[in-house]
């Protein structure tokens, strides 16, 4: 495993696991899933992951919950990350919902506590109040935020007089917004993108086509997996196969290469077995040419889905089996 070259309390591993399927119906993956999630979590300690993100949000606190005891003891060792739901992220508020959501880790303190999203109303002048006092009364470690925008997460930072160590974006081969100034600000600054939906939710793994899309609700309402869009990212899965090839790996793990390739990028995909746990920490490890970097890169600005308003009607075709 491979780690970020920072100054943080506990090292954080290049590839994390998130934890939004452990407890989450909308994924699909059946009541068997709970004790898989558990196998998937002692394996990467194993693997030397560090880095684990849940969200109070996740299954309503049960992705905490299954978290947290499936690492046991093991949860002084490692970065616990979970997030607050900013529905009204007042101090108070922020206070009581770290508690709560450290009781369901069972941990005594939050490594990374990340606003899950920027609230359009309440500015983050509030919520910081109740984040540096969460940190001064150490529950809360390091403070993170989550879909920011770089003017809103600087602005985050002044008003905790503090760093906002990471910002969690989706970031992908195929979702590449965060190379404009998301990254290089993190690589400037000494902080950190954490990068969810890393394989566009498996888009990339090259598994699914327009005869065989994927079940769940998540990716049902994911445009990426509209039968058009899966026939369009067909070229891309080739190069990614053919790069994987020269790598004895998987397109998936050539995928999250590419996100790692940036220093201060970590990449937390989630995984619904054991052997996906295995494979994407050993992604870590994959070191793309510059020459298979220029073909990716190539390939994916060369696919075009549809997406936004165009994909909705589809979407209700597809819903309907139309
Ligand atoms: N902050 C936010 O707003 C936000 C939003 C979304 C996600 N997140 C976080 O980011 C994490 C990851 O994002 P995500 O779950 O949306 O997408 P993802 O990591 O891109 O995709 C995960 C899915 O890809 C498939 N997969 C994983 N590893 C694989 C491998 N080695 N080979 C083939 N397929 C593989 C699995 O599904 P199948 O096996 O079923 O195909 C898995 O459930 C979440 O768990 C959550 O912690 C945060």
């Amino acid at each position: 495993m491979r780690y970020v070259r920072l100054d943080t309390p506990k090292p954080i591993s290049k590839i994390g696991l998130g934890t939004w399927q452990f407890g989450s119906k909308e994924w699909g993956y059946g009541p068997e899933y709970e004790r898989r999630a558990a196998e998937i979590v002692r394996r990467a300690l194993d693997l030397g992951v560090t880095l684990f993100d849940t969200a109070e949000l996740y299954g309503f606190g049960r992705s905490e919950r299954i978290l947290g005891a499936a690492l046991g003891d093991d949860r002084a060792k490692v970065v616990v990350a979970s997030k607050i739901f900013p529905l009204l992220p007042v101090a108070p508020v922020v206070q009581q919902r770290a508690v709560a959501s450290a009781a369901r880790l069972g941990v005594d303190g939050i490594d990374l506590y990340q606003v899950h999203q920027a609230n359009p109303v309440v500015a983050d002048t509030t919520t910081m109040r109740g984040m540096r006092s969460l940190q001064d009364v150490g529950l809360v470690g390091e403070v993170g935020v989550s879909n920011y925008g770089l003017r809103r997460w600087r602005f985050a930072e002044a008003a905790l007089g503090r760093r906002v160590l990471s910002n969690q974006v989706r970031y992908s081969m195929i979702d590449r917004g965060p190379e404009e100034d998301l990254i290089p600000y993190a690589e400037q600054a000494g902080r950190i993108v954490i990068a969810y939906s890393p394989l566009a939710q498996g888009f990339l793994s090259g598994r699914y086509d327009a005869t065989n899309p994927p079940a769940g609700a998540v990716r049902r309402a994911n445009p990426y997996f509209l039968p058009e869009n899966l026939e369009r990212g067909a070229e891309l899965i080739a190069t990614l196969r053919e790069v994987a090839d020269a790598h004895d790996a998987t397109p998936s793990q050539i995928a999250l290469a590419y996100v790692l390739r940036h220093p201060n990028v970590v990449a937390i995909p989630g995984a619904s077995g054991v052997e996906q746990m295995e494979r994407n920490a050993a992604a870590a490890e994959i070191d793309l040419t510059d020459d298979e970097y220029a073909a990716l890169v190539a390939a994916a600005r060369a696919f075009r889905p549809v997406t936004g308003l165009a994909a909705v009607p589809r979407m209700v075709r597809a819903r309907l089996g139309k």
